[in-house]
């Protein structure tokens, strides 16, 4: 199986579609991560850094309760919401971190959508001391307030985006133009597994310690191979670094589940794969499937968690759906609240709302496999950032009434 780009190259995708102002920077970067993944010391620096900082090996768990409720496949939670900053997007922005810092470069700059890749990033570079700056659209800034806390916090500083449509894209664009004009001090994490070579292979290879500690793990519940994986799939991160160590395993069927919205129409859901509107395209410097137009303009997406509401994929999570090593599926917004409910209920976890697109698919699955067959879910992250929506969804007086008694007691003092 295709585990490595060839070139930068899954398949037709992939590759380097960038400014030529940027080509110096990505030829270093590619050069040091080449030296660096196969160097001794820096990966035991990463490791140590996951064990101690982070906080890995995150538990792999039998959702008993769940399995016994729902009669069907056992169903086992992989829980990187107990990672340090509450997702799985701390092990690449570590990577990411320790590499800059071997390479001398002094400042970090990312992109952020809902703030968790911004956190991590901040909380590493706090971590390691290096300077941190965070392209944030101006609406997320609005509307993520508290994950712009933490990132300020951490000593971050937090640079609204006003161009375009003020949100991740725009960050991204932005992000990339600060790193053509400041790349000999400037290293750019990027937070997904996607944008130019080689991003796509380097956010994986950060990432694919979760499937590889599932590997372990799982050996102390049963002897062999599980029947299922499933994994929420925004850019891709978490569900390529879930697979990788599986990809090879083809009796293991891979489920990647993406965001279903509030319908089918176009501008409802970020269905780059099994909705309609999903055709190939370059965007961001990669040859993907993008939600676009016939121009080729990228369509409006929605889903009700901010960090799977993105119109494009990963050029590899995009190849291993071509060559069907990958299952796609996806979730609607109010089966996503079903399934939060129903974990944090019988199973005390607080998954948070994109991984929770994963668990209200493994319901389906586990009903669909029946007894005896083995599922395991990745729940990327916690959902305490998600209280607003959900306390919302819920149809929330209790906490309406909250928020404006707790504005009340700010603006008295109190
Ligand atoms: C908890 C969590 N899970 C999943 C995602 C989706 O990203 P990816 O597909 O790169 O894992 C995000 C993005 O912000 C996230 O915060």
């Amino acid at each position: 199986m295709n585990k490595r780009s060839d070139n930068g190259f899954f398949g037709e995708y992939g590759g380097q579609y960038i400014a030529e102002i940027l080509r110096p920077a990505l030829k270093e970067l590619e050069t040091s991560y080449n030296h660096y993944r196969n160097d001794k010391d820096f990966i035991e620096e990463f490791h140590s850094t996951l064990k101690n900082f982070v906080g890995r090996p995150t538990p792999l768990l039998f959702a008993e309760n769940v399995t016994k409720l729902i009669g069907g496949a056992d169903i086992y939670l992989k829980l990187e919401g107990l990672a340090n900053t509450g997702a799985h997007k701390i092990n690449n922005a570590v990577g990411q971190a320790l590499l800059a810092k071997k390479m001398g470069k002094k400042k970090i700059i990312a992109e952020t959508g809902a703030g968790q890749h911004g956190v991590a990033t901040a909380s590493a570079c706090a971590r390691l001391g290096l300077e941190c700056e965070i392209f944030m659209g101006e609406i997320d800034v609005a509307r993520q307030r508290p994950n712009v806390f933490w990132m300020e916090m951490f000593g971050a500083k937090v640079t609204p985006v006003t161009s375009g449509t003020k949100t991740l894209k725009d960050a991204v664009n932005e992000a990339l133009r600060e790193w053509s004009k400041r790349k000999d001090d400037t290293f750019y994490i990027l937070g997904s597994a996607l944008g130019p070579y080689p991003y796509p292979d380097m956010v994986r290879d950060f990432q694919s310690i979760i499937g590889r500690e599932v590997r372990d793990q799982m050996k102390g519940y049963f002897n062999n191979l599980p029947d299922a994986m499933v994994a929420c799939v925004g850019g891709g991160s978490n569900s390529i670094g879930f697979f990788t160590e599986f990809l090879d395993d083809t009796s293991v069927t891979l489920i990647g589940v993406e965001a279903g919205g509030i319908g089918d129409n176009p501008g409802e859901h970020a269905s780059r794969i099994t909705g309609e509107g999903g055709s190939t395209g370059i965007v961001q410097g990669y040859k993907s499937i993008f939600l676009q137009d016939d121009n080729g303009q990228l369509l409006a997406t929605h889903s009700i968690s901010a960090g799977l509401d993105y119109a494009g994929i990963g050029p590899q999570l995009a190849y291993l759906a071509d060559t069907k090593r990958i299952t796609f599926t996806k979730a609607y917004d109010n089966e996503v609240i079903e399934a939060l409910q129903l974990f944090a209920k019988h199973e005390g976890i607080i998954p948070a709302l994109e991984s929770s697109h994963a668990l209200a698919a493994a319901i389906k699955i586990a009903k669909e496999y029946g007894a005896g067959k083995k599922i395991i879910v990745n729940v990327s992250g916690r959902g305490d950032k998600d209280i607003f929506i959900v306390a919302k969804a819920l149809g929330g007086d209790v906490w309406l009434n909250f928020l404006k008694q707790e504005i009340v007691r700010i603006e008295g003092g109190m």
